[in-house]
């Protein structure tokens, strides 16, 4: 087991002494998990094919997974890609810094290990001062899944990289809660008009008032598993988000989401598993069996973004056999959350009515 640094740093002004203590480590080819808007990510120099491979081998990710790449300026982008349209440099100035990832054509410096063996390649700024200071100091683009074992909720606070990646990485920089809590829109803008491979913190709305036109992947909204063949991004085709207990998601109107939940969870807590609901504010206290945790308010939808993969790994802790999730409404990040859930769920989803 490898000792793992973990440094608490300040969010709005991370100690130049610790950036430097964690950037020296990404310049070794060593890992650093640190904190972004969304979620926290485990960064290596993206330009290091050996440092990248120990990305994977942490994580125990499967090496077809291609991986973001992290700039801190709007240039590296120039290196690391070829043919940035010009509708690209529109996209940078409006959403970056921030929850948004374009795919690009990848130029040849950029490791094939990093990219999953494919020809693009994923990039995005992201908004937190720790990653940016770290970016910098690191003097090169870092390469950043999110830092949990592969399959497994992502990380919304240290506290989550400490379970699942503790004693395998180098340096963990703890700044507390991530804001968003989903990871950024992926869109892959190699295409005519760009697509949402993955839903996430900058909503279809925001991207559709400038460009226009955008289309979503199927599989982004897909209420059951897309074929192989059909995946884009190869992170649809993986089992992701997932707790360790057995998902159900319920959608539909909301009274009758709320009557099939309470039927589901009478019936499972009756063949005597032990129950977890996901409700929300609105629906909390219409349930008297198993233990109910809230997404937050449905007016307020990023308040689900934020609390999901928490709860997701509450419900862990508590060994629930079984969550039972309300579907909520698909707008603004309710997207995310709800491309999350389906995935969690591995589509078994029941149809309220
Ligand atoms: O918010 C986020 O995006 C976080 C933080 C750390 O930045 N990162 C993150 O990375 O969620 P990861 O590896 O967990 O998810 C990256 C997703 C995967 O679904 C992967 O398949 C897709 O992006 N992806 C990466 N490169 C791609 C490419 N060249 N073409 C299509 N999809 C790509
Ligand atoms: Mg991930």
């Amino acid at each position: 087991m490898k000792k793992t640094i973990i440094l608490k740093i300040d969010s709005e002004n991370p100690e130049p002494e610790k950036i430097g203590l964690a950037a020296g480590v990404i310049r070794q080819g060593g890992l650093v998990a640190f904190p972004t808007e969304t979620v926290y990510g485990l960064g290596a120099d993206a330009l290091n094919s050996k440092a990248v491979r120990k990305i994977y081998a942490a994580k125990k990710r499967p090496l077809d997974n291609p991986i973001i790449v992290h700039v801190a300026k709007k240039e590296d982008v120039y290196r690391l890609a070829e043919d940035v349209p010009k509708f690209a440099e529109n996209l940078m100035n409006h959403f970056w810094p921030g929850p948004l990832t374009l795919v690009l054509k990848a130029s040849s410096i950029v490791p094939r290990v990093t990219t999953g063996g494919l020809d693009t390649i994923a990039i995005r700024m992201p908004s937190h001062k720790v990653a940016l200071a770290l970016i910098r100091e690191a003097r090169t683009p870092v390469a950043a899944p999110s830092a949990n074992l592969a399959g497994r909720p992502s990380p919304t606070i240290a506290e989550h990289v400490i379970q699942d990646l503790y004693g395998r990485i180098d340096v963990i920089l703890d700044a507390g809660p991530t804001n968003i809590g989903v990871e950024s829109t992926v869109l892959d803008i190699t295409r005519d008009p760009p697509q949402i491979l993955r839903p996430g913190g900058t909503t279809y709305e925001e991207l559709k008032e400038v460009l226009g036109k955008v289309s979503i992947h199927p599989a982004a909204l897909a209420k059951s598993e897309i074929h192989v063949k059909y995946a884009r991004s190869p992170g649809m085709k993986h089992k992701h988000y997932a707790p360790k207990a057995k998902v159900i998601l319920v959608e539909g109107e909301f009274n009758a989401v709320i009557n099939k939940v309470r039927e589901l969870a009478e019936q499972h807590a009756k063949a005597g598993e032990k129950v977890g609901i996901l409700a929300t504010d609105e629906s909390s206290s219409r349930y008297n069996v198993g233990i109910v945790k809230s997404l937050g308010s449905r007016r307020n939808l990023a308040s689900a973004a934020k609390n999901l993969f928490k709860l997701f790994r509450e419900f862990d802790e508590d060994k629930v056999d079984i969550i039972i999730a309300e579907g909520i409404p698909q707008e603004g990040l309710g997207l995310a959350v709800m491309n999350r859930l389906r995935r969690a769920a591995g589509y078994n989803i029941v149809k309220a009515d």
